[in-house]
């Protein structure tokens, strides 16, 4: 039978069974590089992932998205896609050398500005708001060439950058993500295996370094549309931060779980937490593990007070990623590990997933974990207090078979923890799947699928065609309830 159970958010309102109130949003997102192609269209020039996926022993899957899904030239279709499923949100990020060809200020692409305002104003036109990513990792060549996210300067490349997309959008764009997933694009950019552009090897020091500029840049763009365009279009900013939730295999380890996940969300606390900077735990044992390897200064470069005052407290929502969670347990004799990458202290403890967690076909760290998500929510509110989240992306990888029920299930499941959190008055406001299309998938290339929609890359026209999986979001959005009855939906999953 159903429940009645009460809605405590925003409008206190009845809603019922398993069904989401009406404030609440569904969307869907993409990244510029993983769909647009048009790499060197106009005065667009190379970034990162160009260089990356151009450069010999290719590390894309032998691949590239010099094409991918072709958006750059169909992005009506995309915005079909959207209206279709019945979106509230497109997610979409902005290429910065497609504005800014020099990485500066000093030149700003027409062709550029028109490419974003098409696709601005065609949401709109069908009532769907735009959700903007100002960073998703296609860092200028140009500004690479010149340290990059290493080069403190950065900070101000990138205010700039910013300032300009609000001078240029925040009249009608009025959700803002600064920069997507800092931990992924630091740690995995500088990593051993050199597994994401720029690929630089520099897990002991690079990592961190990218690590503090990173906040530093996104605190310097949060300020720049606090003072000058929150008073006029009342927009909020964040950032888009992908944590794994975290469980002691068993209750002796619970200290220990503590620890590593709080090294994994160490990110997070400078903007959201009361006291700001790094976790003071974190900090204290890098300070101990640099000491250790003979370094002058802490590895994980501190902040000043006057830095932890300018990073802390900005946001206007929590923007969440997930995908996964982990067990934690003690390391065995001999075995080290780091988390999130090398040149992570090894705190002696080994990230596992539970023997009952069905793992993707496709995707080796794809273990699915529903409940992780409304406990990362949960963990959130504890932590940073009662913060509005909006789950930025969340979403199921496999090899593309057709009807995709696993996709299906992976979404309801999800959804069901969202509407259960809901009830718990957990203020999230939104659900943003990944991805609306297929996308270029960094360094798998095009051999992992997480479309709504079915890109046909063989095709010239590169078709969109709907998943099943979309069928079923199309239904949920429509009927408002993740628990729909479905021919897709197979008890035998
Ligand atoms: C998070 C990243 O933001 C996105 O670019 C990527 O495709 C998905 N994870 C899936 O791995």
């Amino acid at each position: 039978m159903r429940t009645i159970v009460l809605c405590f958010f925003l409008t206190s309102q009845v809603c019922s069974g398993h069904k989401f109130p009406p404030w609440f949003k569904f969307g869907a997102a993409t990244s510029s590089y993983q769909i647009e192609g048009a790499w060197n269209v106009s005065d667009k020039t190379q970034h990162i992932w160009d260089t990356y996926c151009h450069s010999s022993g290719n590390k894309c899957s032998n691949v590239n998205a010099d094409e991918g899904a072709n958006s750059y030239y169909q992005w009506r279709d995309d915005i079909q896609a959207a209206a279709d499923l019945g979106l509230d949100y497109y997610r979409f990020s902005i290429s910065w050398t497609r504005i800014l060809p020099t990485g500066f200020p000093n030149k700003i692409s027409d062709d550029g500005v028109r490419y974003y305002n098409d696709l601005i104003n065609g949401l709109l036109e069908k009532g769907i708001e735009p959700v903007v990513t100002i960073y998703h990792w296609e860092l200028p060549q140009s500004l690479q060439d010149l340290g990059g996210w290493t080069n403190e300067l950065i900070r101000t490349w990138f205010a700039d950058y910013a300032r300009v997309l609000f001078s240029l959008f925040a009249d009608r764009v009025k959700i803002w993500l600064t920069i997507n997933e800092p931990l992924i694009m630091c740690a995995a950019a500088y990593s051993e295996h050199t597994a994401m552009a720029p690929g630089v090897r520099d897990p002991n020091y690079g990592a961190f370094l990218c690590a503090k500029n990173t906040i530093m840049a996104h605190a310097h763009a949060w300020r720049i549309y606090d003072e000058l365009y929150k008073p006029k279009y009342h927009g909020k900013v964040s950032l888009a931060s992908q944590i794994f939730w975290m469980e002691g295999i068993n209750d002796e380890v619970q200290q220990l779980t503590e620890l590593a996940f709080k090294l994994n969300v160490m990110y997070i606390y400078p903007i959201f937490s009361k006291r700001g900077g790094w976790p003071v735990e974190i900090e204290e044992i890098f300070v101990e593990l640099s000491k250790k390897e003979g370094y002058s200064s802490s590895r994980l470069p501190p902040f000043t007070d006057e830095e932890r005052e300018f990073v802390k407290g900005t946001y206007d929502y929590f923007g969440l990623n997930y995908y996964t969670s982990r067990l934690v347990r003690p390391t065995f004799d001999g075995e080290k590990t780091y988390w999130p990458f090398r040149g992570s202290p090894d705190l002696g403890a080994a990230l596992v997933p539970d023997a009952s967690w069905r793992v993707s076909d496709n995707v080796p760290w794809l273990y699915e974990y529903p409940k992780g998500l409304r406990h990362i929510m949960e963990w959130i509110k504890k932590e940073f207090g009662d913060i509005e989240i909006i789950i930025t992306e969340v979403g199921y990888g496999d090899s593309g078979k057709e009807p995709d029920h696993k996709r299906i299930r992976y979404h309801k499941e999800h959804l069901e923890q969202v509407h259960l959190a809901i009830q718990e008055g957990i203020r999230v406001t939104g659900y943003i799947a990944w991805s609306l299309i297929d996308t270029f998938e960094w360094e798998a290339g095009y051999t992992v699928k997480f479309g709504l929609y079915k890109v046909d890359y063989n095709d010239p026209s590169k078709k969109r065609k709907l998943r099943a999986s979309g069928l079923y979001y199309a239904d949920v959005i429509k009927s408002r309830d993740f628990d729909i009855k479905h021919k897709y939906i197979s008890d035998e999953l």
